[in-house]
């Protein structure tokens, strides 16, 4: 019995010895798989951190090229130089409008960026996208600077600005299909004066033009300024100012009456200011109440007769700017009269370029006025035929249903200039467009044969 206690108590014992080396063994492997399941997860873990980071790097990069990309097309388009000039459009803001008359508005206009803005020769113009409200696209338009950057006092800006001065045009004719209305003047003059406010956003390119007062020559000036002609003269006057030149400058200002008589007590201001500026207003049709030699000194037209009974001789610079009528009469006055065309300076806009141009035109049609061109449009996919009876591509274009840009019409602010494919063109005497060979400016521009233009 004791034997078989014995038996049994070792049979047991070892029993429990084999559950124990059995259970030892299953801990240990237990221990080994959780051991091995943690390196695992460990791995795992750096792994997934890994490709977080990786992912949050590339994320990072991704987002620091995006924004370089960005930045840079930024800088690109915004792209101003320390002396304030830029290439293509800069954002403005009007930050002050002023009415200057019933039918002329000065737009203050200060850069978004709050950067220099360039400096300009005085009698340059500006080129403006005015977004006039149901235009699919701005409306171009030049409008010479009334006013430089630090001499607005009263317009309450601190920082640089220019001042524009447009006068209100009535389109004469109604719009159609074949001419719609951005095409007209007087759309975006009259939206200027009717409902441009602070604060509205205008793109602008920066100062540019022909039309400039020579600050290096010592000539006497004349001003020939006929209505809205005026401001360029104002920049004019203003530089005189500014720089203390003592050249003589007479200013001939022709206008209907007091009612028109846009900066007239700036220019009261100057000439009493400056022993050697003169200002001699001339009103065509006096209101009642204008009395002569107070609002005005002259009580007619500015003529070519006028010139002569004032000045001395024709020794002058001259510069003038003005409607139609004006400009042509008074330009081949002074020819008329020996003035040699270099001394004779002249703003040409649109419908109001000089008569000069046409007559040019006309003389030399061997040329190619007088021959029937293909003129192929390659993206608007027609082909119309040049003919005399259009003065420029841009007419002839614009006459056949497609409205590129344009701004002055004049070849001066380079808006309407377009890729010539194939074959010449060719520009009036004396017109040196500012462009490349490959390239033309519509506006001035003749076909010299069948052309194909990127149109
Ligand atoms: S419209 Fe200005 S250059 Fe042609």
């Amino acid at each position: 019995m004791a034997a078989s206690h014995s038996v049994f108590l070792l049979l047991g014992m070892a029993l429990c010895a084999a559950v124990l080396i059995q259970l030892g063994l299953w801990a240990a492997q237990s221990l080994s798989i959780l051991s091995s399941n943690r390196r695992q997860f460990e791995l795992s873990r750096k792994l997934m951190l890994q490709q977080i980071e990786s992912i949050i790097e590339q994320r990072v990069a991704h987002s620091d090229s995006a924004a370089g990309v960005v930045d840079s097309a930024h800088k690109q388009k915004n792209s101003v130089a320390e002396d304030g000039s830029w290439a293509g459009y800069r954002s403005f803001r009007v930050g002050h409008v002023a009415k200057e008359t019933s039918s002329v508005t000065s737009l203050y206009l200060v850069p978004e960026d709050g950067k220099q803005i360039a400096q300009f020769r005085p009698g340059q113009h500006l080129t403006l996208k005015v977004p006039v409200p149901g235009k699919t696209k701005p409306v171009v338009r030049c409008y010479s600077l009334s006013c430089g950057s630090n001499n607005n006092p009263e317009s309450g800006i601190a920082g640089p600005s220019y001042r524009i001065s447009v006068k209100a045009l009535v389109s004469q004719t109604p719009a159609t299909e074949a001419k719609p209305a951005f095409v007209h003047h007087g759309v975006a003059s009259t939206f200027i004066n009717q409902s441009v406010c602070v604060g509205d956003r205008i793109e602008i390119r920066a100062p540019s033009g022909h039309f400039w007062m020579d600050e290096e020559s010592p000539m006497p000036v004349v001003l020939l300024a006929g209505g809205i002609g005026i401001t360029p003269m104002i920049s004019m006057l203003e530089r005189i100012e500014e720089s203390g030149s003592q050249r003589s400058v007479i200013l001939f200002y022709g206008v209907n009456n007091s009612a028109d008589h846009a900066f007239g007590n700036y220019l009261q201001g100057i000439a009493a200011k400056l022993p050697n500026v003169h200002v001699i207003s001339c009103y065509s049709k006096p209101l009642p109440n204008d009395v002569a030699g107070e609002q005005f000194k002259v009580n007619g037209f500015v003529s070519p007769e006028l010139l002569k009974q004032v000045l001395p001789n024709n020794h002058y610079q001259f510069y003038m700017c003005g409607p139609p009528p004006f400009m042509e009469s008074l330009y081949q006055g002074l020819i008329d009269w020996q003035v040699p065309e270099s001394r004779i300076n002249y703003e040409a806009f649109g419908p109001a370029s000089i008569g000069k141009k046409k007559a040019d035109r006309k003389s030399d049609s061997a040329i190619g006025n007088d021959r029937i061109d293909p003129v192929s449009l390659l993206r608007s996919g027609k082909t119309v035929l040049w003919s005399a009876d259009h003065d420029s591509l841009l007419e002839l274009v614009e006459a056949n249903g497609v409205f590129p840009d344009s701004g002055c019409r004049a070849g001066s602010c380079g808006s309407c200039e377009t890729g010539l494919v194939s074959g010449k063109v060719e520009y009036a005497e004396g017109q040196k467009p500012d462009c490349s060979p490959s390239k033309c400016l519509i506006c001035i521009a003749r076909p010299d044969g069948p052309v194909e233009l990127d149109l």
